[in-house]
């Protein structure tokens, strides 16, 4: 049987809107809710000694959501990127991006290098946030860049991998969704391959350690045959 690690944990953050709606508030407040459920998880996720984490923050296909709700996510991400900075550089996380951050708003893309940047040298762990991140899209900008210049003797797994966003990151060990919906959503298409999968009927804003050491331990117990007898 394959040794359990758990190097890479990944989560698909759903329920802010029900969360919301379920105290009689506006979404925003849910997705305002989401963030302090960010941190707990973040921390967690270092206190546990994993080594990478990556949040489904905003997919490519979120741009469709109500307009005020885009802006108040966009909001969000300045306000908690710019105030958390300090804070995550303290505790020597590395925090990265994934999706096609060209197309963001100027200003938050700064945020971002600059974010990139101050964590850069950081050996801890790896805090991933997914904006504007769509695994179809990922895979269809690997590809042009591959037609663009093929690799001689064809694509293979390894030159298709080089292409795609983070491609030093390992794959997903384990993908968590939170609100009872039972889908991927566009998330890691290729990475997860082999992923091992949680689902949860709570809300994103109603996550906690004791959620995570759940699924964990649930992740443990299983057996990973990766198509091996
Ligand atoms: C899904 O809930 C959640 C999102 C689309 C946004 C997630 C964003 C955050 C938690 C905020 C910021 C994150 C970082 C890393 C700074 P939903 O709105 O689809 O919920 P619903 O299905 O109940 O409507």
């Amino acid at each position: 049987m394959e040794k359990k690690k758990l190097e890479h944990l990944a989560i698909v953050m759903d329920g802010n809107g029900r969360w919301a709606k379920s105290k009689g508030l506006p979404r925003v407040m849910g997705h305002h809710a989401g963030v302090k459920a960010v941190e707990r998880v973040v921390r967690a996720a270092k206190e546990l000694g994993i080594p990478y984490i990556s949040l489904y923050a905003f997919s490519t296909e979120n741009w469709n959501r109500p307009k005020g709700e885009v802006m108040g996510l966009m909001g969000l991400f300045r306000y908690y990127l710019r105030s958390k900075l300090a804070e995550l550089c303290r505790e020597e996380v590395r925090m990265r991006f994934a999706g096609d951050l060209a197309a963001l708003p100027p200003d938050i893309r700064e945020i971002l290098r600059e974010a990139e940047e101050k964590t850069k040298d950081y050996s801890g762990t790896q805090f991933i946030t997914c904006i504007n991140y769509g695994g179809r899209r990922e895979l269809l900008d690997a590809i042009n860049r591959l037609l663009a210049s093929p690799p001689e003797g064809g694509v293979t797994e390894e030159t298709l991998r080089r292409e795609l966003y983070l491609p030093d990151v390992p794959d997903p060990d384990l993908i968590i969704r939170t609100s009872g919906e039972l889908r991927l959503s566009n998330f890691w298409l290729w990475q997860s391959a082999y992923s091992e999968y949680y689902f949860t009927n709570k809300y994103w804003p109603d996550f906690y350690k004791e959620d995570l050491e759940e699924a964990i331990k649930d992740y443990c117990e299983r057996e990973r045959r990766y198509g091996k007898a």
